[in-house]
């Protein structure tokens, strides 16, 4: 028997239980948190167009002219009008001739990268890379090697042990959880040197980051030299859902192969309409990614003065490494009680000893209350007993029996030297 309770005991004991937090209204800069208005620092919806009025018409105009739900999978009845005027337009702004859209960023990341990679061919996966795309590596049952953090020495090495057999390189250009960027350039140097397949899933660049909110790659002007770009609908955008964009071909194939287009509903209706919409709106006004740029310049700013170290961020996505989930979850109770909601990143999605505050800019914030923000989150703290200006112990996780969630196959030598994403499920076997 599946025991629920005892695992649920479990969770707790490990520290990992989860509280959900009700917000009412709108998702803005500020919400309201059981009953107190806050200001939002741990939302993906970095343009504020989630509860933009345009974008809230045109998904209502679309539950009346379309109806909810699309009925159906896109390759049954389910791919309407109104899917295949985003997936045009998806196409055009990601700079590819075609895009196919998902119903959720990690329908696309795990279904495409089970169907490009097969057993019998490596993937080469960043030590960082969100749940998503881990889930696909195991979906595709294809060897996984992962490749420290950046570190294209590491990867370089991987895919010369791998030569001649079917590979694909997956990465995130803006890293969800440290707000770094991957070294594009070189992965795409390595990818056409060796001749394998080069993922980039760009959910949280998607609308923040290159001309006109149209990412990473777009930033080093790499759009057409990788095989699939992954972009979603629920960050920046606004609404719900993903997207994939690549040559025809490759569409086409995904539309074909990725079990997660072809065993889903299509996405619904207003959803995509919403995504429609926010999506004319940053072209019409690409001001907004300068703003948020500037928000996020002042928080890094106002945090720095606090003495916080902010790793290798350079974009709207901020985190404050303290090394201890309990200490996260304690500063942000602390901020929160001062209205200043922030969202601790704890175990399973780092490791213990990487445990963070998240904080994620809105370009909708205002400077000064960004200002404010980061005084309080310096003050609580300090109050909960860490001091911004000390360093933390990265290197050695602190608890003896973590696993990480990938290990590389190809040679023990490579063990990352420190932990990566993981799961709960992995921690409670051990515990
Ligand atoms: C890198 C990355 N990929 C995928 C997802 C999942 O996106 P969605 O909520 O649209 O499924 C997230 C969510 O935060 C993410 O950070």
């Amino acid at each position: 028997m599946i025991e629920i309770e005892a695992r649920l005991s479990e969770l707790r004991a490990m520290g990992l239980w989860r509280r959900i937090r009700l917000v009412s209204g709108p998702q803005g800069p500020h919400v309201v948190l059981d009953g107190k208005p806050v200001l939002l620092l741990c939302s993906d919806n970095y343009l504020g167009l989630a509860n933009h009025p345009r974008v809230r018409e045109a998904a209502a105009d679309a539950a009346m002219r379309w109806g909810v739900g699309a009925g159906a999978s896109r390759v049954a009845s389910g791919t309407m009008t109104v899917h295949r005027r985003l997936e045009e337009r998806l196409a055009a702004f990601s700079g590819r001739e075609s895009a196919l859209l998902f119903g959720s960023h990690l329908e696309a990341s795990a279904g495409v990268i089970a169907a490009l990679a097969r057993p019998g061919d490596v993937v080469f996966s960043d030590q960082d890379n969100h749940a998503s795309l881990i889930d696909g590596c195991r979906l595709s049952r294809a060897e996984v090697f992962v490749y420290d953090h950046g570190d294209t020495e590491h990867l370089a090495w991987g895919l010369a042990q791998a030569q001649g057999r079917s590979a694909l390189i997956v990465t995130e250009s803006v890293f969800s959880l440290d707000g770094d960027v991957a070294p594009l350039e070189d992965l795409v140097e390595l990818a056409q040197h060796h001749r394998v397949r080069l993922l980039v899933d760009e959910a949280h660049a998607t609308g923040t980051l290159g001309p006109g909110g149209r990412g990473a790659l777009a930033e080093y002007g790499l759009e057409d030299q990788v095989d699939v770009i992954i972009g979603s609908l629920g960050k920046a955008l606004g609404s719900h859902g993903g997207f994939v964009a690549g040559d025809r071909v490759m569409i086409q194939y995904l539309l074909n192969a990725a079990r997660t287009a072809i065993f889903s509903t299509a996405p619904p209706p207003p959803a995509v309409a919403g995504a429609l919409a926010a999506l004319c709106l940053l072209e019409e006004r690409p001001r907004l990614v300068d703003k948020l740029r500037l928000a996020a310049a002042t928080l890094r700013a106002g945090l720095q003065d606090e003495g916080f170290d902010l790793r290798a961020s350079g974009t709207h996505v901020l985190p404050i490494v303290v090394g201890d989930p309990e200490l996260a979850v304690r500063i942000c109770e602390l901020a929160l009680a001062r209205g200043v909601f922030a969202h601790p990143i704890v175990p399973p999605a780092v490791p213990a000893a990487e445990a963070r505050v998240r904080l994620a800019v809105m370009a909708s914030h205002r400077a000064e209350e960004l200002r404010a923000a980061a005084v309080v989150l310096g003050a609580v703290a300090r109050a909960a007993g860490f001091d911004p200006r000390a360093s933390v112990a990265f290197d050695e996780p602190d608890e003896p029996d973590y696993q990480p969630d990938q290990e590389p196959q190809l040679d023990e030598r490579y063990q990352p030297a420190h932990a990566g994403p993981f799961d709960y499920e992995r921690i409670a076997h051990a515990a």
